[in-house]
C-alpha cells in the first residue's frame, strides 16, 4: 500500500507516524508514506498556496493551481485508489471506512487548510470527503494522522497478533469488554472471578455480556441497528 500525503505543514507529520506499529509497518514495507509539501509546487514569485475568497465571507481559500500541478504529477506515476480531501464539512469517519481503505492500493489525502481548498479542486479531483468528528482542527493534518494510523494498522501482518485488530472495539459494531493483568489481586481489587476460572466457554460468554452491557450504557446508538 502507498499512501500520498498533499499538505502545506509537513512538519506536522514528523512524530505520528515515526513510533511504534506505523513506523513497523514502513520498516517491514507493508505500507509507503510520502509527505509532500503543497508549497514546493507553487509557481508564483512569492510560493502562494491560498488567496481570498471571492464573495462575501473573509479568509483564505486554498488555490487551485499548486494543489493540481502535485496530484497531476502523482496521478501521473501511479493510478489511485481515492483522492481523499480531510475536511470537517464532510461524512464522519468510522471503522466501516477504515476497513474499506485498508483494502485499496494507493491513495492520495489532501488536507485542508483557513477556509478550505478552492470548490472546483473538490469538483475534479476529490474522489472522498472526511471529517474524524464534529469538532473544527485548524488543519486537516491530525486527522490525517488519524486516519492514517487506523487503516494501516490493519494492513495484514501490521500488527503483532492479528486476530487483535478483529476483536477491537466497533469491529463488530459494540465496544470491547474490559481487560485485566496480572495480579489477581491488587491490594484487595479483584479481578472478575470467572476469567481466573480455566473455563473458555464462561469466558467467551462473559465477555460477549459486558460488551453489549457497555455498549447499551455508553453508546446506545451503535445498537439502534
Ligand atoms: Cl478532516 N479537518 C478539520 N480542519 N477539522 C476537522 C476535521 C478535519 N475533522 C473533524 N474536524
Amino acid at each position: 500500500m502507498r499512501i500520498d500525503i498533499l499538505t502545506i505543514f509537513p512538519e506536522l507529520f514528523e512524530s505520528p507516524f515515526n513510533y511504534s506499529m506505523i513506523k513497523r509497518a514502513q520498516e517491514k514495507k507493508l505500507v509507503e508514506i510520502h509527505i509532500h509539501n503543497i508549497r514546493d509546487y507553487s509557481t508564483d514569485k512569492h510560493k502562494s498556496v491560498d488567496d481570498y475568497s471571492f464573495g462575501i465571507g473573509a479568509g483564505m481559500v486554498m488555490m487551485i493551481q499548486p494543489i493540481e500541478d502535485l496530484i497531476l504529477k502523482l496521478k501521473e506515476e501511479r493510478s489511485y485508489d481515492e483522492i481523499i480531501y480531510m475536511t470537517p464539512d464532510a461524512q464522519v469517519f468510522n471503522q466501516k471506512e477504515a476497513n474499506k481503505l485498508s483494502l485499496t492500493a494507493n491513495l492520495i489525502i489532501l488536507c485542508g487548510h483557513y477556509k478550505g481548498i478552492d470548490q472546483r479542486l473538490r469538483d475534479h479531483y476529490i474522489t472522498k470527503e472526511i471529517s474524524i468528528g464534529d469538532y473544527v482542527l485548524t488543519g486537516g493534518e491530525l486527522a490525517a494522522s488519524v486516519v492514517v494510523d487506523s487503516i494501516v494498522r490493519l494492513i495484514p501482518g501490521v500488527l503483532s497478533d492479528e486476530t487483535s485488530a478483529l476483536t477491537d472495539s466497533f469491529q463488530d459494531g459494540l465496544l470491547s469488554p474490559p481487560v485485566y493483568t496480572r495480579p489477581a489481586d491488587y491490594k484487595g481489587w479483584k479481578v472478575p472471578e470467572v476469567l481466573v476460572s480455566g473455563n473458555n466457554k464462561l469466558i467467551d460468554e462473559w465477555n460477549e455480556k459486558m460488551s453489549y452491557e457497555l455498549t447499551k450504557k455508553i453508546r446506545p446508538d451503535l445498537l439502534e441497528d
